[in-house]
């Protein structure tokens, strides 16, 4: 079900528990009709790789909920509401059908480049790998910080396109969220609240990335602050969600966890809304 409300001023999803417990937030919130405007660019289309690129420490079942979720994007066969029915709504944008998988790891475990990162360090980092048409994920560990990340926001994208014009690499620096107190009715679906965050912010970073990737696609209000396909909807989760309430999720009977889309390997997710063009409304999968 559609809901048109949006955060003026917060972009990053992965302040959903804030958003819910900050009373004040709703003033924020202006009811508008909303309209991501399609500015002629260029969409990703095709087999996209996603490079993953960790940085810190990460367990290894840390990096198996993230594996599984991008490769859960194309994973059909998972039951209803499922990752890959989510990501479908990227279909309906103009120009781009695109399926991800995920390609190559690395793992930055010695932290030598530090445990404050700059700019500068990202783009070493993303430039590890020089696939054509892949996204190269940076994530960072908990004791890692990111200049100006999680201030207003805890992830963006942007892209480099060589001379040839045909290399399309799209880069995702991300960082994992702060988080407040975790308290009823939302529980972490794999347990692991600075994980699950990081998933809300990564499914936010890969359909902003698909649908805007050179900051000429999909988007609403100015290109160097633009809201995309999920920063669009964002604390929305579920049909009825209003703000401070995300919405109607679905709720696991033992562990009281809370999900909306089923993946690969039996996991469980829970996802953001995203803007459906044919609509025009935030789409949820419940
Ligand atoms: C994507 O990969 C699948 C399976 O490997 C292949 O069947 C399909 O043709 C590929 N699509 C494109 C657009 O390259
Ligand atoms: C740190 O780890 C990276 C990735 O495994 C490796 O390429 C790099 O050489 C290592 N640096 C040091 C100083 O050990």
């Amino acid at each position: 079900m559609a809901s048109n409300y949006r955060l003026a001023i917060l972009s990053s999803s992965a302040l959903l528990v804030l958003l819910l417990l900050d009373p004040t937030l709703g003033a924020l919130v202006q009811q508008q009709p909303l309209l991501l405007k399609y500015h002629n660019g260029e969409l990703l289309k095709g087999n996209i790789t996603v490079n993953l690129i960790w940085y810190g420490s990460f367990t290894p079942i840390q990096r198996s909920i993230i594996v599984d979720f991008v490769n859960s994007l194309g994973f059909p066969r998972a039951p209803l509401p499922s990752a890959a029915s989510w990501w479908k709504t990227t279909e309906k944008y103009k120009g781009g059908s695109s399926a991800l998988v995920v390609g190559k790891q690395v793992l930055y475990e010695n932290y030598s480049l530090g445990k404050f990162l700059r700019g500068r360090h990202l783009l070493a980092l993303a430039s590890k790998f020089n696939d054509l048409d892949s996204i190269n994920v940076i994530l960072t560990a908990k004791d890692v910080s990111v200049d100006g990340f999680c201030m207003s926001r805890c992830g963006t994208h942007g892209s480099t396109r060589p001379e040839n014009g045909k290399r399309r690499t799209a880069y995702v620096p991300f960082h994992q969220p702060m988080y407040g107190p975790q308290t009823p009715p939302l529980i972490a679906p794999n347990g692991d609240v600075g994980v699950d965050g990081m998933i809300i912010n990564l499914a936010t970073l890969l359909a902003g990335t698909v649908t805007n990737p050179f900051n000429n696609g999909y988007f609403q209000g100015p290109a160097t602050a633009p809201l995309e396909a999920v920063s669009a909807c964002t604390g929305v989760f579920g049909s009825g969600a209003y703000p401070g309430y995300p919405g109607r999720v679905l709720v696991d009977k033992t562990t009281g966890a809370s999900y909306n889309a089923n993946g690969a390997n039996g996991r469980r997710y829970l996802l953001p809304a995203m803007w459906d063009p044919q609509t025009s409304a935030c789409s949820t999968l419940v």
